[in-house]
């Protein structure tokens, strides 16, 4: 038995036809003696009736033996469902199929959970789904986003071919080249005492394809981190990898937008506005506390320090004088904030690094806070007219050094954002995209503990050339030409105009990142030696492919669009990777283990 349709194709227009339909029983219902099996496949579903009274006994057995998720293949004719009993919930809700042959694919067993009902499916705990996998991405969910994916995979190559870009893939198996997040290692069983290391990612490859002349390159990349793991962290994923030659950073912000453009309206059917928002750094840092804001909506930090440079509360005017900021928020509608909530807060901005969070509380005409008291007539009325406040704030502040104040804010701003969210005072637009760059980053930032500086993005981003001067003199000044994008709060994709001239890399390497000249030889010297026979001025950007997904998908979760990820804890549940290996196997590759002890 062939099957003939798809389960999601048959309509009125099939009428009195005789087909073929395979695929799994979705559901079984018995109603007056009848029984009606949906059978579903990778498209959608079809109602099948099985009628005792026209069927062989034996058939009709088999139907009442089936089970969810029994692989079948059943033929009958397709006729009208008799009146009221269509279902507009699905495509094929007009019609039915009235079997007259049924086979039996293959059985299935009691399923682990249920995958017909998205109910129930939305609350199974997720190890279980992971652990079961391919019963997982036999919901109607997890099968668009997967389809979405190849969708976009499909769109983002058409996209770069159209652009003159040349697809090239660079190794898996690469050398350590510490500098970003842990890498995995992979011993050499040739030269024992010598490891490969996965690549966080192409970087090296595709600065060096630019010297070797290919001018644009772009790669679906698989890339490999040993970070710890969250909702949009994975230990592997995949980058919309690109470099170009002989570019400015306005000719990537076009290209970048007009992918984007494309993706959007060939998987959303959305035209999304371009060109974005540009903003700097320290822009983003003031007004939202973060360098990839969520601009979806305002409820912006607030800058107070001038107000507070002489104030009697001392919390606020000694930060200052130590050469900090005060820093407030309006969280409108969040006066009704608990003691228990407020402290809920203050450990969660204390979780950043924060001293306190001082807070105003507006009710009933009063403002409510331990610290009022401190505050003279022109520090309130300073507040009333920056913060806008009226019955029902709240307000929050953080009195640190600029980066610290902005960003423990820039937390509590999401905090609050997600508080009035749940309480139904904030609406967000699920189909409202925010999109922006993030620009201008400093080059360097300056690591306390380690006394050194290094690179915010990476070694081989270049300085806005005339700040190349102030690198010996004051690095801190110095401006990365490197770029961001950000939408609705996530950071999809960075990258830079590159340095592509031997001793200015040199000179990073060397001097301000301090790396000794043998190690960055070590690590470097065959960059530094392309950079020598004509090296084009390049740049670049990478897209988190699996971001881009999720957003696109609606979910907060890449795991939910990937097929088969990690848990936090880095395992695969369904192969239960990793996994110990055959002491023959560690002696091929000259190891031996030393396992610490268990705790406990
Ligand atoms: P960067 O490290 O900023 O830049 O990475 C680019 C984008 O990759 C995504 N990403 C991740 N996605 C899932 N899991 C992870 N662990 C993870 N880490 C990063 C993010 C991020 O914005 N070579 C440079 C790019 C360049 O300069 O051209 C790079 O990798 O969306
Ligand atoms: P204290 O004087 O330490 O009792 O603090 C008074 C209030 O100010 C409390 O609500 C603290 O949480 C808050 N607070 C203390 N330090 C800071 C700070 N650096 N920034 C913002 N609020 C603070």
């Amino acid at each position: 038995m062939k099957r003939t349709h798809h389960c999601n194709e048959l309509r009125p227009e099939h009428i009195g036809q005789t087909v073929t339909l395979a695929g799994w029983v979705h559901s079984r219902r018995d109603l007056g003696g009848l029984i009606f099996i949906d059978i579903r496949d990778r498209e959608g579903r079809t109602q099948t009736v099985f009628d005792p009274s026209a069927l062989p006994k034996d058939l009709f057995d088999r139907a009442a033996s089936l089970r969810s998720e029994c692989v079948i293949a059943a033929a009958g004719k397709v006729r009208r469902r008799p009146e009221g009993t269509n279902n507009p919930k699905i495509a094929t809700g007009e019609i039915e199929v009235a079997v007259t042959e049924l086979e039996l694919l293959n059985y299935a067993d009691v399923l682990p959970f249920a995958v017909d009902d998205p109910e129930i499916a939305s609350k199974v705990n997720e190890e279980l789904r992971l652990k079961y996998r391919y019963l997982d991405i036999r919901r109607p969910e997890m099968l668009r986003n997967l389809r979405l994916r190849s969708k976009v995979a499909t769109a983002t190559r058409v996209f770069f071919d159209e652009q003159g870009f040349m697809e090239v893939e660079t190794p898996i198996l690469f050398k350590s080249t510490p500098e970003g997040a842990r890498e995995f290692l992979v011993p050499n069983r040739r030269e024992p005492g010598t490891v490969y290391a996965l690549p966080q990612s192409p970087q090296q490859f595709k600065q060096i394809l630019m010297v070797a002349g290919v001018e644009k390159y772009y790669q679906l990349a698989r890339c490999f981190r040993d970070e710890d793991q969250r909702a949009d962290r994975q230990l592997e994923f995949t980058q919309i990898d690109l470099e170009m030659s002989f570019i400015e950073r306005e000719d990537l912000y076009t290209l970048i937008e007009g992918l984007l453009k494309r993706v959007w309206k060939v998987a959303l059917g959305m035209d999304i506005e371009t060109p974005f928002k540009r903003l700097s750094f320290v822009e983003a840092m003031n007004r939202y506390g973060m360098d990839k804001p969520d601009a979806r909506f305002e409820m912006e930090l607030v800058d107070m320090t001038e107000d507070f440079r002489n104030s009697a509360f001392k919390v606020f005017s000694g930060a200052v004088q130590a050469g900090g900021v005060v820093k407030a928020l309006n969280a409108r509608g969040l006066a009704g904030a608990t003691q228990g909530q407020i402290e809920t807060m203050t450990d969660y901005a204390k979780s950043f690094g924060a001293k306190g969070l001082a807070y105003i509380k507006v009710e009933g005409g009063e403002w409510k806070s331990p610290i009022v008291k401190f505050f003279s007539e022109t520090e309130r009325a300073a507040l009333q007219s920056k913060l806008k406040i009226e019955e029902g704030d709240l307000i929050l502040f953080a009195a640190d050094q600029w980066l610290n104040a902005c960003e423990i804010l820039g937390r509590i701003r999401l905090y609050c954002a997600d508080v009035l969210s749940a309480q139904g005072k904030l609406n967000i637009d699920p189909r409202r995209f925010d999109f922006l760059w993030v620009v201008d980053f400093p080059l360097l930032s300056f690591d306390k503990e380690q006394n050194r500086w290094y690179s915010s993005h990476h070694p081989f981003t270049a300085p806005v050339a005339e700040d190349i001067p102030l690198l010996t003199t004051d690095p801190k000044k110095v401006r990365g030409q490197h770029y961001d994008i950000v939408v609705n709060g996530w950071e999809l994709g960075g990258g830079s105009i590159r340095i592509h001239q031997r001793d200015v890399q040199k000179t990073i390497f060397e001097q301000i990142l301090q790396i000794p000249p043998d190690i960055a030889q070590a690590r470097f010297g065959y960059m530094l030696e392309a950079f020598r026979y004509g090296a084009p001025p390049h740049g670049g950007i990478a897209l988190g492919f699996d971001r881009l997904i999720a957003i696109l998908c609606g979910t907060q979760s890449i795991r939910d669009v990937i097929a088969f990820p990690k848990t936090a804890k880095g395992a695969d549940l369904m192969t239960e990777a990793p996994a110990p290996v055959e002491p023959k196997q560690l002696r091929e590759l000259h190891l031996e283990l030393r396992i610490p002890r268990k705790e406990g």
